[in-house]
């Protein structure tokens, strides 16, 4: 059985992208020509997801909105000709099975990882963390989930080589590099540098053996008073393994005013049409 369940946890706040995310949840911040979460969503089934369990909180249920049919507007765009518009948003709509639940109280990314277990009954689940934004040819998850089916017994997770300053920002992780991928031994969540077991930081990308649920179930809250997934991670480590892997595509923080902006100005030099691309470029030389 292959991995076609994501998590993907979009309860938080966005303080670090207010004001844009006062009103309008940070997920549905544009990239591009499309919410950034839709990228996001875009790897996962690239990565063959079918069934994303999105994790929203009050206020943002504008996040399932954006992937549901909209008999409305697609009246009115049907009068107006505009049968491409109706299908993107069919295609949307039905490229993965969307279930939502809510995660009333804010008590970090590991509650909010067990809040998604109830649409999750397989023996693996993937996580996508949607501030982390990846873009390229290669779905990440897809080389997450290429790793797993070699080992599915043990967890994988996403790398990121980070500059030592940058460790309180992340979770970090200890261990020895096989070939392609890192025999993890030691995940710390925001460390301070010196404590930081090594310049590799986890990144918002998970293929977890279900065990997870049960040690994130009786974890304690650690770092920032929070039930931290890292914590519920380094558990798995000693018992069933964990392993890392650096993606292959380009890493973008979406939770971020810059790297926001930044995703955007790529995307659209990606997909843009010719004359979009033309225009991107010109305007960034002028
Ligand atoms: C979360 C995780 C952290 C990871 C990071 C990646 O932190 O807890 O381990 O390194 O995502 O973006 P957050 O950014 O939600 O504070």
């Amino acid at each position: 059985m292959t991995v076609t369940t994501a998590i993907i946890p979009a309860a938080g706040w966005g303080t670090r992208m207010l004001p844009a995310s006062f009103s309008v949840p940070k997920e549905l911040l544009p990239v591009f020509d499309r919410p950034s979460i839709e990228w996001v969503v875009k790897e996962a089934i690239d990565a063959g997801i079918e069934r994303i369990i999105l994790v929203s909180g009050r206020g943002k249920s504008g996040l399932m909105d954006h992937f549901d049919r909209h008999p409305h507007l697609e009246s009115i765009l049907k009068k107006g000709g505009k049968e491409a518009s109706i299908d993107a948003i069919v295609k949307r709509a039905q490229a993965a099975q969307f279930i939502e639940v809510r995660q009333g109280d804010a008590r970090g990314l590991g509650h909010a990882v067990l809040c998604g277990a109830i649409g999750a009954s397989d023996d693996r689940v993937a996580v996508l963390l949607p501030d982390d934004l990846y873009l390229g040819q290669h779905p990440a998850l897809g080389d997450l989930i290429a790793l797993s089916e070699r080992y599915p017994d043990q967890g994988v997770i996403g790398l990121l080589e980070v500059p030592p300053d940058q460790s309180r920002k992340y979770g970090m992780v200890g261990g020895s590099w096989q070939e392609d991928h890192m025999v993890i031994d030691r995940l710390i969540e925001k460390p301070e540098p010196a404590d930081a077991p090594s310049h590799f930081a986890i990144t918002g990308r998970y293929i977890l053996p279900s065990q997870v649920f049960d040690l994130l179930r009786h974890q304690d809250t650690g770092a920032l008073g929070e039930i931290q997934l890292t914590d519920a991670l380094q558990g798995l480590a000693d018992n069933q393994g964990m392993l890392g892997v650096i993606p292959r595509a380009k890493r973008f923080d979406a939770g971020d005013p810059e790297g926001l902006l930044i995703a955007g100005l790529r995307c659209a030099l990606d997909h843009g049409s010719k004359d979009v691309r033309a225009r991107v470029r010109h305007e960034l030389e002028r």
